[in-house]
């Protein structure tokens, strides 16, 4: 959905008058976009009387934000301690090659975007990349490139 401000304007209104909302507004938004547009801090800002100082702050404090449009499917692909002794590396450059990404960012088809993660919490499963909710582990090139096929092709 391509962010409108006056849609931003109907997220942020139900906040107004309560306090301690900068990150609870902030994921209203990112749960609507997937990211945070730029004017998301200004109309904080106008409506919440939050400075966009602060709420960017914690936009690029908190790792849960993105400041950029994100793909259909996110991609978390782990390169924790027990992933990376079983190949993570290798297996982190062979899904950068298979999406044609230059750093962990969005493929141009606007399907996937690649985020590294310190550990997803399965390590016996190792190596582990989750796409959207789904975990997969043990992975191999050729198994990764099999997965990512099936959401190409809309499934998964
Ligand atoms: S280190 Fe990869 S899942 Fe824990």
């Amino acid at each position: 959905m391509k962010p409108k401000a006056k849609d931003i304007r109907e997220i942020v209104a139900p906040f107004k008058g309560d306090r301690g909302v900068t990150i609870p507004v902030l994921q209203a938004i990112q749960n609507v976009y997937g990211y945070l547009p730029p004017e998301t801090f200004s109309i904080i800002e106008d409506e919440l009387g939050i400075p966009s100082s602060v709420s960017y702050g914690v936009a690029t404090f908190y790792s849960q934000f993105r400041l950029r449009p994100v793909g259909k499917h996110i991609i978390k692909a782990c390169d924790g301690t027990a992933c990376h002794v079983r190949g993570s590396q290798t297996l982190l450059s062979s899904i950068k090659d298979h999406l044609d990404l230059k750093d962990p960012e969005s493929s141009n088809d606007g399907l996937f975007t690649l985020e590294i993660v310190a550990c997803l919490g399965c390590c016996s499963l190792a190596p582990v990349m989750m796409i959207d909710d789904v975990t997969y582990g043990n992975l191999t090139i050729e198994k990764m490139k099999e997965i990512i096929m099936t959401y190409r092709k809309g499934g998964g």
